[in-house]
């Protein structure tokens, strides 16, 4: 049985201060048999990580970054490495989000080595793919998320996969107000899951956990949720609102 795991992707919003002071809210506002059900991940900034790491000691809330090197540490300025991230307290790490592959050009050999990078230092991936607007309007965005899953995983092993968590997030609905439909989204995730059943096996597939992301919100999250193959959410707006964020927690823990 996937257990469902609700993310929040603060991406590049609050203050020190102002994270600490989030966390604090969501804390408040999730209850603790919900967090028995679904696990809850929170991804803020860099520089807010360790704060963050503090709010949420002995809650069950787990902690994750929004980006990794795929170096080691050294000579590298402005980068952070797996080691760096652990020591802060990091289970988690969002690679390969539509946000760095279209403003940071990062390409799926430059998100693969990261998605390795994170594996050897015991970090779980959330490895995002999805297509974009013309992509889906063009009906190739299954060879387009193929492309990203087979160029992203290379050389990760059969007893690795499991590790990886995947987020189908379509460009198009990131931030815009417009999600996929529940049935949009199920088709998806189920042609991901044989995309991973031809890379590794059945017992892969059905292993592994598949999120959506795009315009999750408390309103259309039970939809979502409920749908298919559907193992929870990578959340970004809605995840900087306390309520609505533990409103979709609640839904994700409410769900058979
Ligand atoms: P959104 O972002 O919920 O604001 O659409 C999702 C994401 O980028 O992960």
């Amino acid at each position: 049985m996937r257990k469902k795991l609700i993310a929040g992707n603060w991406k590049m919003n609050l203050t020190y201060k102002d994270s600490e002071k989030l966390a604090k809210e969501i804390i408040s506002k999730i209850e603790k048999k919900d967090l028995n059900k679904t696990d809850v991940l929170l991804c803020p900034t860099f520089v807010s990580l360790g704060i963050v790491n503090k709010a949420i000691k002995d809650t069950g809330i787990s902690l994750g970054a929004q980006n990794i090197s795929y170096e080691n540490n050294g000579a590298l300025t402005g980068e952070i490495s797996a080691e760096i991230l652990k020591s802060v307290g990091c289970e988690y790490v969002i690679i390969g989000h539509s946000e760095r592959r279209s403003y940071f050009h990062e390409s799926n050999a430059v998100i693969n080595k990261k998605i390795r990078k994170a594996i050897e230092f015991d970090l779980k991936p959330v490895f995002c793919v999805g297509e974009s607007l013309v992509e889906r309007e063009d009906e190739i965005y299954e060879g387009i998320i193929e492309k990203q899953l087979t160029e992203g995983l290379a050389g990760i092993e059969s007893g690795k996969i499991a590790e990886v968590i995947i987020a189908y997030e379509p460009v198009w609905a990131i931030g815009t107000g417009l999600n996929a439909t529940p049935e949009q989204a199920a088709q998806i995730h189920s042609f991901i899951r044989k995309i991973i059943q031809k890379l590794y096996n059945e017992k892969a597939a059905n292993e592994i956990l598949i999120l959506y992301g795009g315009s999750v919100n408390e309103n259309n999250s039970e939809s979502i949720l409920s749908a298919k193959g559907i193992d929870g959410a990578l959340i970004g707006g809605a995840s900087l609102k306390p309520d609505d964020f533990s409103k979709i927690v609640r839904t994700a823990a409410q769900i058979k």
